[in-house]
């Protein structure tokens, strides 16, 4: 699996058969490196919940290359009424099994209003078994206990954590949510798209060190394999 980092939350997995979006967010991204019109093909299309900066270019893609959303029931809905035909409803403490691997999907401590106003829903987190990975992407969260518990329950490889502070967790909380995690690699994310989230990684990175966790740092376009 290549994952491909696109700023803010937005990630794109390419697996042997399918790509994956999660959170795509390109028009409004400052630190977005693609266009809508950059991909070739896309199978899924991941939501963590209904922010603008996470579900802003869901329809277009979703319509333009028929890929199917997983997303919660509110979010579907939604994007139903913006006729995107293909979709796969989940909900808290759900797995299911798709042609790419496990995906299991569980609370943040957020809140999750769609653009026009309507009601999102629970905000989520996502597990991601593959093959040969686990991966964790955890939306828009604040840190709280019940990370442990999960930590505990999948060998997380590979962790994707927001650090940007004000919206979510910011880089002493999000250290705290690693330690819980006990994940094997991290990865910050949401944070440098607006003023208000201006973080610098490396500071995240060194206290991460300092506790023996690995941290890469992912601008734009780069890609861990
Ligand atoms: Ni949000
Ligand atoms: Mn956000």
């Amino acid at each position: 699996m290549k994952i491909v980092y696109h700023g803010h939350s937005f990630l794109e997995l390419r697996c042997k058969k399918d790509v994956i979006l999660i959170d795509p967010f390109i028009e409004g991204n400052t630190l977005c490196d693609i266009t809508v019109s950059s991909f070739k093909k896309i199978d899924y299309i991941l939501l963590t919940h209904g922010h603008a900066d996470h579900v802003w270019d869901t329809v277009e893609l979703a319509k333009k290359h028929d890929a199917t959303v997983v997303a919660n029931p509110e979010i579907c809905g939604w994007l139903n009424n913006k006729w995107v035909k293909k979709i796969h409803e989940m909900n808290i403490g759900g797995w299911f099994s798709f042609s790419f691997g496990y995906v299991y999907m569980t609370q943040a401590f957020h809140s999750s209003g769609l653009p026009d106003g309507s009601y999102g829903g629970q905000p989520a987190w996502f597990i991601i078994k593959g093959a040969d990975i686990t991966l964790y992407h955890a939306g828009d969260t604040s840190v709280f206990n019940d990370m442990y518990h999960l930590g505990n329950k999948f060998h997380i490889d590979l962790a994707f954590l927001p650090i940007g502070d004000n919206f979510t967790m910011g880089i002493d909380d999000a250290v705290e949510a690693a330690v819980l995690l006990n994940a094997d690699r991290y990865v910050p994310i949401h944070y440098n798209t607006f003023p208000v989230i201006k973080q610098d990684p490396q500071k995240f990175a060194d206290k991460l060190e300092e506790s023996w966790f690995p941290t890469t740092i992912l601008t734009p376009w780069k890609s861990i394999d």
